[in-house]
């Protein structure tokens, strides 16, 4: 996607060779516009799977996920990271191993929002080894639910994250595809004019 791309060139800022800064559009700050047309270009990669549902992660999931949502004209779901007062109601729950932070969390959704006859769409703002992707697969599995695919903004892909998931058979849709952040220099997998 050509304008994600472009605002990662303008904005984005090479942290060490892993890891690319992008708070002034996705992380911290966020640009509606850019994120509208990122829903935009999800529901159109995805417009042929009649989704019911669209399911992210807390917290930098919920914008792409919800523009996405707002797109394909279904609802959004995020999983929580943690328990939640409110959130008492038969849960779906995965454990999701964290690589930064060398610890297992536990991700959790209402049974109440997917169930058997959804076909789920799943969001994030990054690959990177795909633990929190698999957690959330977790979930529609342990609802009987289908999974349509899933989007990414940003997929890393010097880490396995985008291999695993594809490797499964399933349908990966990333935006934009890191090649490489070494030397401080962002390569795209494909062109940025693409
Ligand atoms: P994994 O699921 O692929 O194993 O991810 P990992 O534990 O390594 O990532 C931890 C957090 O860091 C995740 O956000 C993930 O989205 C984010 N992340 C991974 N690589 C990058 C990167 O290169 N740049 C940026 N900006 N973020 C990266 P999180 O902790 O769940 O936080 P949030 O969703 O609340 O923001
Ligand atoms: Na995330
Ligand atoms: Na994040």
């Amino acid at each position: 996607m050509k304008l994600l791309k472009e605002k990662i060139l303008q904005e984005g800022i090479v942290l060490s060779e892993n890891v690319l800064k992008v708070d002034s559009f996705l992380n911290h700050q966020m640009d509606p516009v850019l994120m509208s047309e990122i829903g935009r270009e999800f529901a159109n990669r995805f417009t042929s799977e009649s989704i019911t549902k669209v399911l992210t992660i807390e917290s930098s999931g919920i914008g792409p996920g919800i523009m996405a949502a707002m797109h394909l004209q279904v609802p959004l779901i995020f999983a929580r990271k943690r328990k939640s007062m409110t959130l008492t109601d038969n849960l779906l729950t995965s454990s999701v191993y964290s690589f930064t932070k060398q610890e297992d969390y536990t991700i959790s959704v209402s049974s109440k929002f997917i169930t058997s006859q959804d076909n789920v769409l799943i969001i994030d703002d990054f690959l990177a080894n795909g633990q929190a992707a698999l957690g959330l697969i977790d979930l529609i599995n342990e609802a009987g639910a289908a999974l349509a695919g899933v989007g990414i903004v940003i997929e890393k892909g010097f880490q396995e994250g985008g291999r695993v998931l594809r490797e499964r058979g399933i349908k990966v849709e990333s935006l934009a595809i890191l090649k490489s952040l070494k030397d401080g220099n962002i390569q795209f997998a494909d062109a940025a004019t693409e």
